[in-house]
């Protein structure tokens, strides 16, 4: 049955409905403003639930334990500093050398390991910590009569992208992305460096970096001109066209899981992040194609995050690498890390076999980590 609507009706029907659109924009705007919050490390524990239980299925759990748990820290020996006593007030302490410890059991009694080029190591770099399972804390660094501190506390398992580049006396190396410089002082802990340049994009890194070298490198060194700090882009290496360094780290921002799950401050999980969140992979792979370009033919460069995240891992370092060749002409070989892996076992849980690199994944035992790194070698 046809019903006849009269104009009049209509036309009060849509003032009715426009009305009622407005209003609701209007009570929408208001929801917007006092919707609850939800904490960024809840979106980013969340975001972690959906990739890493795909990601590493079975391990993902015990994973998710380590991270929301209190991380363990390393005691990297500061060798300019005087001090001492440091080395032996750490072994009362109970904790060891990882790097001395790996070198001298583990080696002897794997035949495999002992290959040079299986397990290259920077022999100056001491790293301490306490044995698996023991959670107890380092006090807080101590000035020498010089006021120099004597070690720097940082996740031990960062030290491992430093000992993958196998600095080498002489050479010249580019730490593409320094702040606050954790492990520009591991790198510089080798002593024979020709050179060194550390670079952060951001003003108030690259002035924690400077305040780090400081407190840790006699003033001497500093005014050698051996060590140089800059602040730019370090994606603009990319058109420098110089590929002189025999070394190059490049260790990217990234969504630095722990932190994210942790801390509300500086969260990369914040909504308004969103984007430069999901912008994150390009970034690496730029930052990491302008390390290629740095390096020389034959030099090395490390990729490391401190993620879980295949996306901004193997995937990035895959892409790089077939961008170098098609697009700049470089050919670029993944190394394997196996066998320098295999020497630090006793020390930290390493994934399974990523596609390319290695991953230290935290485990309550071992709660350091993530960390990933992989070592490029520039053939052309
Ligand atoms: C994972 S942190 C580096 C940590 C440092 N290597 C350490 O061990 O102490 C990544 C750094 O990259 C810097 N960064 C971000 N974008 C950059 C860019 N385009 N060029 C250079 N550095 C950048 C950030 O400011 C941040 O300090």
């Amino acid at each position: 049955m046809a019903v006849s609507v009269s104009p009049r009706f209509l036309f009060k029907r849509i003032k009715h409905s426009v009305c009622f659109i407005q209003r609701r924009n209007r009570v929408k705007t208001k929801w917007a403003g006092t919707r609850p919050k939800v904490a960024s490390s809840d979106l980013a524990l969340h975001h972690f639930d959906m990739t890493y239980s795909l990601q590493l299925g079975d391990l993902w759990p015990s994973v998710r334990v380590g991270m929301l748990s209190e991380k363990k820290y390393g005691a990297l020996v500061n060798s300019f500093s005087c001090d001492s006593d440091v080395i032996s007030a750490l072994q009362t302490q109970g904790c060891r050398d990882f790097i001395s410890t790996a070198l001298t059991e583990h080696l002897s009694t794997d035949p495999e390991l002992h290959n040079p080029t299986a397990a290259p190591i920077t022999s100056h770099i001491q790293c301490f910590t306490f044995p698996r399972g023991d959670i107890s804390r380092f006090r807080p660094a101590r000035s020498d009569s010089n006021g120099l501190l004597n070690y720097y506390l940082l996740d031990a398992a960062s030290v491992l992208p430093v000992l993958a580049l196998d600095v080498q006396p002489g050479h010249s190396v580019l730490d593409l992305c320094a702040g606050p410089g954790g492990k520009t002082l591991a790198l510089l802990q080798t002593h024979d460096l020709r050179f060194l340049w550390a670079n952060d994009l951001s003003g108030s890194r690259t002035a924690r970096l400077r305040r780090t070298l400081q407190s840790y490198l006699p003033t001497e060194l500093l005014m050698e001109g051996k060590v140089h700090v800059t602040s730019v882009d370090g994606r603009q290496w990319r058109d420098k066209d110089e590929s002189t360094f025999d070394r190059v780290l490049v260790d990217v921002p990234c969504t630095t899981d722990r932190h994210s799950l942790m801390e509300e401050e500086n969260n990369i999980f914040k909504r308004s992040r969103t984007r430069e969140r999901q912008m994150l992979p390009l970034l690496q792979m730029e930052l990491l194609l302008a390390g290629i370009q740095a390096v020389r033919p034959g030099g090395d460069v490390v990729y490391s995050t401190c993620s879980l995240s295949q996306l901004q891992n193997e995937c990035v370092v895959q892409r790089a690498v077939t961008v170098a060749q098609q697009e700049m002409g470089i050919r670029v070989e993944v190394q394997n890390l196996s066998s320098f892996t295999r020497l630090f076992s006793h020390t930290f849980h390493f994934a399974p076999q990523p596609a390319v690199g290695e991953l230290v994944l935290p485990h309550l035992c071992a709660n350091f980590g993530p960390i990933y790194l992989c070592k490029l070698r520039r053939m052309s």
